[in-house]
């Protein structure tokens, strides 16, 4: 493996899911310094061990990112452990109710745009002065296909991703003068808890029929992994993607084509 990461700090919200420990892993064995953010203490230390176990070095802080006290403290302690930041993935998200429009509960979308859209932008609020500190460096945001598309029976979450990909264009237009570079990935469903949890959301006697259809309307016929998520987030990440600034990469086995 390239060690296209070697001296930089990564700081992963979301640390402690699917995605983004598989983004831990991937940045660690190139050579990244990290900080893992989540709000599941226990699953963030198996993150941390994996991490370890890749030979790479992490610190992690049990934080709510809805909450900019928090997200100070996150940024700061990259700050203090490692004495700067270097590259932001801003990935913790949830996928709020499933359920038509009309009946959508009010609490779960204040929620679900608390996660996926406020601390989205309390992140690159935070953590991109931090990065311009460091003279530059590149920010990542997790949108999704549904940043890009409806998705019936679920609103607030498809509100959500397409604000993503709108902060991620603010974002990059504004920090690109201070040398920072903000896109956002796209994808389409990915093996994670997550994904499951729309299944049985969508069809709670027959999860694996949803499976197969949403499969089903994927041209390469599969969800994705987060091993794949995590190459392109790495890719965005790195200097081979020195004139990527701004843009909503899909990830999606051709989904969305
Ligand atoms: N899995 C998919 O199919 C898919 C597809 C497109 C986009 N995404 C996006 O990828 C990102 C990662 O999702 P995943 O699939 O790894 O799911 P996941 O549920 O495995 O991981 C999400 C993580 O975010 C953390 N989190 C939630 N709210 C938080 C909060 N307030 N403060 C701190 N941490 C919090 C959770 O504890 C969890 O560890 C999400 O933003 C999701 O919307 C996922």
């Amino acid at each position: 493996m390239d060690k296209r990461f070697e001296g930089k700090v990564i700081v992963i919200t979301g640390g402690a899911g699917g995605i983004g420990r598989a983004a831990a892993v991937r940045f660690a064995s190139e050579g990244a310094r990290l900080v893992l953010v989540d709000l599941a203490a226990a699953v963030l230390e198996e993150s941390l061990a994996q991490v370890e176990r890749a030979g790479g070095e992490a610190v992690t802080v049990v934080a709510d990112v809805t909450r900019l006290g928090e997200v100070e403290r996150y940024a700061a302690a990259a700050v203090e452990r490692f004495g700067g930041i270097d590259g932001f993935f801003n990935n913790a998200g949830i996928l709020g109710a499933v359920s038509p429009l009309v009946d959508y509960p009010e609490e779960a979308f204040d929620r679900v745009l608390a996660v996926n859209v406020k601390a989205v932008w309390l992140g690159l609020k935070v953590v991109g002065p931090a990065i311009m500190a460091r003279g530059g460096g590149a920010i990542v945001n997790i949108a999704s296909v549904a940043g890009l598309r409806g998705s019936p029976n679920l609103a607030g979450y498809v509100a959500s991703k397409h604000a993503v990909v709108g902060l991620t264009r603010v974002a990059a237009r504004e920090f690109i003068a201070r040398g920072v570079r903000v896109n956002a990935v796209c994808p389409a469903p990915i093996e994670t808890s997550m994904v499951e949890g729309l299944e049985s959301g969508l069809n709670p006697d027959d999860p694996a029929l949803m499976r197969a259809r949403m499969s089903a309307n994927i041209p390469m016929g599969r969800y994705g992994r987060p091993e794949e998520v995590a190459a392109l987030v790495a890719f965005l990440m790195s200097a081979e993607a020195s004139y990527v600034n701004g843009a909503a990469y899909t990830i999606d086995g051709g989904a969305l084509a």
